[in-house]
């Protein structure tokens, strides 16, 4: 009975110290021991989209490739060593991925002033959202405070980050997996009103799906042939690339979606009323968007002293 009551009392500490742990996280975090680290971040990161207006496309799916494999921890910066299994070259990242350099330099900014305070974690997800408030999609309050990995898993990233092949269903599940739902998964996709996609990415959809406006499929295949160009590029939203609109939403119902991920948000199943309620009303899709961005950033957080705060985000202390 004294056994039962002891480890009832130890479970409801453990459950306090996890609600305490997450309550760490908040947009003031650094407002004491780095003042002027958001600040800093924030002109970091509007010079390189200034340079290099898909920067920020490439900042956003960054965050979310960090996110979805062992949370939001920074661990797709990490270089491969004898201990560490890069993430960088798994299938959804290698090539593919973009941004490291510009979270690197943010840190190295950061570092001048605060050295050892602020992690690169919380670099991602604040770039991510000055990258959206910079093209013109929402800004939000990014939560602070999560800390950084010192493992990664490429194994993990094959297995987590979703293909562009995959179906709704499975899209839905992977999401449910990480505590969003199907209208955070429709909202965040919404992202892809900014950057591009390969041509090896959206092939099969051009050439043999049934679901594609056939004008839209045959400018696409110009620059896509059958065999070759693999990694020439598209937009994945054809009308607005470069600004975070809800094109890509009014594209989707016109059955012009680049992806068949992307196609199957609106082909007959139950995220259809999503699609349409976006393509309706922007305010809704910016606001949705936002908010579920900050549902993301507190995917498998690491807080209080779990992880560390490294000294450059490609490497562990
Ligand atoms: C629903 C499942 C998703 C799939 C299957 C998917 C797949 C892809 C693929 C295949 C590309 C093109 C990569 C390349 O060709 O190199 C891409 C680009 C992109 N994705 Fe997703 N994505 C998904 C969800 C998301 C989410 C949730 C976000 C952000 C929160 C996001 C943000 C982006 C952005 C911004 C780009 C353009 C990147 C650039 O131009 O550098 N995606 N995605």
């Amino acid at each position: 009975m004294a056994a039962k009551a002891g480890a009832a009392a130890f479970m409801f500490v453990l459950f306090l110290v996890s609600v305490a742990c997450q309550a760490q996280l908040s947009p003031t975090f650094y407002d004491t021991s780095c003042p002027t680290a958001t600040s800093t971040i924030r002109r970091a990161i509007r010079s390189a989209i200034a340079s290099d207006r898909r920067m920020a496309a490439s900042l956003i799916r960054l965050h979310f490739h960090d996110c979805f494999v062992q949370g939001c921890d920074a661990s797709i910066l990490l270089d491969e060593t004898s201990s560490i299994q890069s993430e960088k070259t798994a299938l959804g990242n290698m090539n593919s991925a973009r941004g490291y350099n510009v979270i690197e330099n943010a840190k190295t900014e950061v570092e001048k002033i605060c050295p050892g305070v602020v992690s690169c974690a919380d670099i991602i997800a604040v770039a991510a959202r000055d990258a959206s408030a910079y093209v013109g999609g929402p800004s939000y309050a990014v939560k602070l405070g999560r800390r950084d990995s010192t493992t990664a898993s490429r194994t993990l990233a094959n297995a987590e980050l979703p293909a562009f092949f995959e179906d709704l269903e499975s899209l839905i599940s992977r999401f449910q997996k990480k505590g969003l739902t199907a209208r955070d998964m429709v909202a965040l996709s919404g992202s892809h009103t900014l950057g591009q996609a390969q041509c090896f990415t959206f092939r099969e959809r051009i050439y043999n799906h049934s679901n594609v406006d056939a004008g839209f499929a045959s400018t696409r295949r110009r620059r896509c042939p059958r065999v070759g160009s693999d990694s020439t590029l598209a937009p994945l939203d054809l009308v607005t690339p470069n600004s975070f609109d809800n094109n890509y939403f009014k594209n989707l119902m016109q059955n012009k979606g680049l992806l068949q991920s992307d196609q199957v948000l609106f082909n007959g199943g139950s995220t259809d009323s999503i699609v349409s309620e976006y393509s309706r009303n922007p305010a809704k899709f910016s606001s949705d968007f936002g908010s579920a961005m900050i549902k993301m950033g507190d995917i498998g957080l690491l807080t209080g002293s779990s992880g560390q705060i490294r000294r450059i985000c490609s490497a562990v202390n």
